[in-house]
């Protein structure tokens, strides 16, 4: 076993690691068109799809380097089955603050229960519309009402602290963004309004379909009048900011004012490739690592090797790009279906 937790590790950018988001499936219910616009995707082999264990082992070897929050993404997390027995076992890692999940709530108002039970402690809804026509064009199927029913039933189960994100696409939503901030007001759960990203599997990605936060919270301002915004806490993505009546509510500008100089997230796909930054185009192969039948010590002396290297500030070096496109387009994105973002988790 490896010994006790060890000092925070920085990067050459003096960003330690905290944030792991573990997407367990590549595999999701909706086909969003800032995510997965493209007619066909190849899935990953279930060969390569790491067990449970295997996901574990890789955990507790990155809280040895300082992750103390997991958020379970895809895909979308609750189709891969039982998942709650994933969130069981992580829950138990007593270093681990915070584990959380993003889902697009189709599956939750099944399953919202047990993750409670099973010790999940915070959940974030992807909800781009309350409009029945638009959620259909912007993801593909017709599954609003399960959405809705899906937050219901996760506040019913007693989750706190639930979030809303919504992806702002210029010309699809961004004429709901009072309705949207209303409808979480009414629900009692914080939303967050999301600047469109250029990442790979975003082949649509146009800068006209980017809506800055600047006109986000313009447009805030006009129908629910003056924006306070709060004090950051941590190094999250979102910036808050406080109406009137009381109301928070969250903009993460990844587009116009990127968050790279304290980004402390690592993603590892459902298949233990493992990268640094959302817009790498190399990642580390950790499941050849895991099951070529490499010690914890040899894991976390290559998991601190590849950290204390990086540099990565993706969304920073974009601003500016003239003429700025999309990652990757189709081709590229069947060349190295690792840069999809719903490989990649959300
Ligand atoms: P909390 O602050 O705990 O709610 O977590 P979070 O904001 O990290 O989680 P969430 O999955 O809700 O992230 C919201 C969105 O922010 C993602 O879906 C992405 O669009 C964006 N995002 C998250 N992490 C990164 C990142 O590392 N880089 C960039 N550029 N964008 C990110
Ligand atoms: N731009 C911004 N956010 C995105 N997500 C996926 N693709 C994009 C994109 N192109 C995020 C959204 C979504 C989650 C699953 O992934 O937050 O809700
Ligand atoms: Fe972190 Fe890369 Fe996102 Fe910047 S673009 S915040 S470095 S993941």
């Amino acid at each position: 076993m490896v010994p006790g937790p060890m000092p925070r590790l920085p990067d050459r950018l003096g960003r330690p690691l905290r944030n792991l988001r573990l997407s367990v499936t590549d595999r999701c219910n909706l086909r969003c068109q800032y995510c997965m616009p493209e007619a066909e995707y190849a899935w990953l082999p279930k060969a390569n799809v790491l067990t449970y264990e295997e996901m574990l082992r890789l955990v507790r070897v990155f809280v040895q380097l300082g992750v103390d929050k997991v958020r379970l993404t895809g895909g979308e997390p609750l189709l891969r089955s039982d998942v709650t027995v994933l969130v069981r076992m992580l829950a138990a890692l007593p270093e681990l603050r915070e584990l959380a999940m993003t889902t697009n709530g189709i599956l939750l108002a099944d399953k919202a229960a047990a993750l409670r039970e099973a010790g999940l402690q915070r959940i974030t809804v992807s909800l781009d519309t309350l409009d029945a026509a638009t959620f259909r064009l912007l993801a593909r199927r017709d599954d609003l009402q399960r959405t809705l029913a899906g937050i219901d039933a996760a506040r019913a189960a007693g989750f706190e602290d639930i979030k809303l994100d919504t992806v702002v696409i210029a010309g699809v939503n961004d004429g709901e963004l009072g309705a949207l901030l209303d409808y979480a007001r009414s629900v009692g759960v914080e939303i967050r309004f999301i600047e469109y990203m250029d990442v790979g599997g975003a082949t649509h990605w146009s800068p006209e379909r980017v809506v800055s936060r600047a006109r986000i919270l313009e447009a805030i301002g006009r129908s629910h009048g003056a924006i306070t915004p709060l004090p950051r806490t941590d190094s999250a993505p979102a910036e808050r900011f406080r109406l009137g009546d009381g109301t928070h509510f969250g903009v993460i500008s990844s587009v116009t004012q990127p968050f790279c100089a304290t980004c402390d997230r690592a993603r590892l796909t459902a298949d233990g490739m493992w990268f640094t930054c959302l817009y790498a185009s190399e990642g580390t192969n950790l499941r050849d690592v895991l099951r070529r039948g490499a010690s914890d010590e040899e894991l976390l002396a290559q998991l601190r090797s590849v950290w204390i290297a990086r540099r990565d500030r993706g969304a920073e070096e974009r601003v500016g790009t003239p003429d700025r496109r999309p990652l990757a387009d189709s081709a590229a994105l069947r060349q190295n279906p690792h840069l999809e973002m719903h490989k990649r988790g959300g």
